[in-house]
């Protein structure tokens, strides 16, 4: 058995998690990548395993302790709200949680808002005492205002390609976005040497890769 077990997300956050661990010099084979089938990885050398699962997931797996560790999008923190402690910035696939719409939007009194993170939406619009009916899509939410399903999305936006390319705007900012290092309470009590020499090689990765 490892020493640390750690949850990666499949998808947008992968390559450049791995990249991360790479520059840490941790020995990621070639065969631990985003399109191969394989979702679990030992490194009997570095005390350390591996497994892909989905981001929304990551926390789950933390805090239930079948993972010391994750690495996750703070959107997903954020919807979650998980019993897991976050040990670090790591400062990679920086994007943003907004609100987007068609560039000829008007208000309505009762906007519906389709989006995969139902609770920050929520949440939001109460802050801002607007009164919505949030509508839970899996995915392609740029979807929902163009075929008349919503008013307004909440999503996360990188590059801003796929607003353009469906003919959306972005209206508001919620939060700024970058993936983080989480940790198992009880692991982080009980492998506090482990974790932290972990985290210590990634701090550095991190700070490598912010100044290079
Ligand atoms: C995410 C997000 C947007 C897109 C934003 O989707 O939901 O659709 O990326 O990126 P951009 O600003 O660089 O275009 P994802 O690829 O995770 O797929 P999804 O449609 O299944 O949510």
């Amino acid at each position: 058995m490892s020493d640390l077990t750690i949850a990666m997300p499949k998808g947008r956050i992968f390559d450049e998690a791995l990249h991360l661990l790479r520059n840490a010099n941790l020995p990621i084979p070639e065969s631990f990548a985003a399109d191969s089938r394989k979702l679990t990885i030992s490194l009997p050398d570095a005390g350390l395993s591996f497994f892909l699962a989905k981001p929304m997931d990551v926390p789950t797996y933390v805090e239930y302790g079948v993972a010391d560790l994750g690495v996750v999008g703070k959107d997903v923190l954020l919807e979650e709200s998980r019993d897991v402690y976050e040990i670090l910035d790591l400062k990679i696939s920086p994007c943003r949680i907004a609100v987007a719409g068609m560039p000829d939007w008007k208000p309505v009194l009762y906007p519906r808002v389709a989006t995969k993170y139902p609770k920050i939406a929520e949440r939001y619009f109460k802050e801002q005492g607007q009164q919505v009916e949030v509508i839970y899509l899996n995915g392609s939410i740029e979807l929902a205002p163009i075929i008349g399903l919503a008013d307004r999305i909440v999503d996360i936006v990188s590059t801003g390609q796929t607003l353009k390319e469906n003919g959306l705007v972005e209206l508001e900012q919620i939060t700024t976005v970058t993936s983080r290092l989480i940790a198992n309470r009880a692991s982080y009590r009980l492998k506090n040497n482990l974790i932290q020499s972990f985290c210590d090689r990634l701090t550095e990765a991190v700070q490598g890769s912010v100044y290079a």
